[in-house]
């Protein structure tokens, strides 16, 4: 992906893919700043201009400390560049270990850090509609940056509220009166999508599919079978401020100011010394480091020096071919970037030469050689009862349905790194839990080529 009028920047590594384009991280050659940006291509549907407008528009005017910053735009073609503040920690979702969730302690500062964002966001008359771990990015400090806006829209202005009726959003995730009836608020149906992120937080899984009667899971939990998954695995306080979010009834459900009095919103929970939550919370790692939900030799080495971006070249680094040591800083004058567009004044100024890049753990090392390591990985799909196709030589589509019989497709894109070769996961559609419970499987069937060998890896 060229884009010609970034002087120095260069185009490090994809950040994220969607439905919408990609979102890469730009790295200044001179300052070494920071910035994703969020490349949408409109030629798609005839109303994605219009859906990028309203996106600007919106995330243009936010303005706090827990909501991804939006530093310009600028349209070429049908193409629209959308800068961001540039968040180092990845995703809150890969924070979250399948089956299991975090640990309590970062689980409850994430939600309270959710809150301020969505409690801001309400307040300035603005619904988010898609809450999920997915659009949920952290900083290089572990805050919580709620992004992605590309569905949200204004619920109230100059003080009247009005009532929306688009059926939008995640459907995991939906509350229940979108689903069944033509008119609802929207502050209760972003609060229930907030309770769904902190029982995936806990639990480490998605309570159902869809909130309607015929789904059995949904149904259990009406009936308050808490002694059935994912509820049992969570401790009785914040069970008891979930049961207060997922509350059918949309005008029964908590407020953000009620959230705001809920005992472990405010104290958290310290779990007696000794007690299993107590032993959980210490295995889950709680320091912001690399969680351990799968083990991987992703590491990243960090170095002080003028990273070797510029000595490098873009070009070796988006091949693969090199070994990077960088440091990054947030811009100070993105401007730089943006010349010609439409900027919105400086961004905050996090300025850490010693900020992390995003940490996938979706990928690991192999002992054996490429067309070993692709055999292998055949066998194993194959084994799995997984749809394998090699869409290029170096790069397989693998295709199947999750538990709940969703489509699951992911890619496995092959590098060759010095003589090691590189199995790098990444999710293209489905659910990102299940997505990683199968990484996970594969990994283990994958056991006898699996490196265990620490190593340096390239941005890719
Ligand atoms: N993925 C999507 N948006 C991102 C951002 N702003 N920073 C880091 N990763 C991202």
């Amino acid at each position: 992906m060229a884009v010609p009028f970034v002087q120095d920047w260069d185009l490090v590594q994809t950040l994220g893919e969607g439905a919408y384009g990609e979102v890469r991280l730009l790295v200044n050659r001179q300052t070494e700043e920071a910035v994703a940006v969020k490349v949408i291509d409109t030629s798609q549907a005839k109303e994605c201009a219009e859906n990028v407008k309203k996106e600007v528009c919106i995330h243009k005017m936010l303005n706090h400390s827990n909501i991804v910053r939006f530093f310009g735009h600028r349209k070429e073609g049908p193409t629209v560049y959308l800068f961001l503040e540039y968040c180092s920690g990845g995703e809150l979702f890969d924070r979250i270990e399948p089956d299991v969730g975090m640990a309590e302690k970062d689980a409850h500062k994430f939600f309270q850090q959710l809150m301020a964002a969505v409690e801001y966001l309400h307040s300035v008359g603005i619904t988010h509609r898609d809450i999920k771990p997915e659009n949920i990015l952290l900083d290089d400090k572990d805050n919580l940056k709620l992004t992605d806006f590309g569905l949200a829209t204004m619920f109230r202005f100059k003080g009247r509220e009005r009532l929306l009726g688009r059926l939008c959003g995640t459907l995991p995730y939906v509350a229940p009166e979108l689903l069944s009836h033509t008119e609802f608020k929207a502050q209760p149906a972003d609060i229930w999508a907030c309770g769904i992120v902190l029982t995936a937080m806990l639990a480490g899984e998605l309570p159902w599919d869809q909130p309607t009667e015929s789904c059995q899971e949904y149904s259990d939990w009406l009936q308050k079978k808490t002694y059935l998954p994912p509820w049992k695995k969570i401790q009785p306080m914040p069970l008891r401020l979930l049961s207060k979010l997922l509350l059918a009834r949309p005008d029964a459900r908590v407020t953000i100011a009620d959230i705001q009095k809920d005992h472990w919103f405010t104290h958290g929970v310290k779990p007696p010394p000794g007690s299993l939550a107590s032993e959980r919370n210490k295995l889950l790692r709680s320091d912001g480091g690399i969680t351990s939900w799968a083990q991987s030799d992703d590491r990243m080495q960090f170095s002080s020096s003028q990273p070797d971006l510029a000595a490098g070249g873009l070009e070796a680094m988006l091949n693969g071919q090199i070994e990077c040591q960088v440091s990054f800083s947030q811009p100070t004058k993105p401007e730089h970037m943006l010349l010609g567009s439409q900027f919105l004044g400086t961004p905050g100024a996090s300025q850490s030469p010693w900020q992390r890049l995003v940490r996938r753990m979706t990928r690991f090392f192999t002992t054996v050689d490429a067309d070993a390591s692709l055999s292998s990985l055949k066998d194993t799909c194959d084994g799995l009862a997984l749809g394998f196709k090699l869409t290029c030589s170096k790069q397989v589509t693998v295709s199947t349905l999750d538990k709940r019989n969703n489509k699951l497709i992911f890619k496995v894109h092959l590098l060759d790194l010095n003589q090691r070769v590189l199995l790098d996961f990444r999710l293209s559609k489905g659910d990102g839990l299940e997505f990683k419970r199968l990484f996970v499987k594969i990994k283990q069937k994958l056991g006898d080529i699996v490196s265990t060998q620490k190593i340096l890896l390239p941005i890719t």
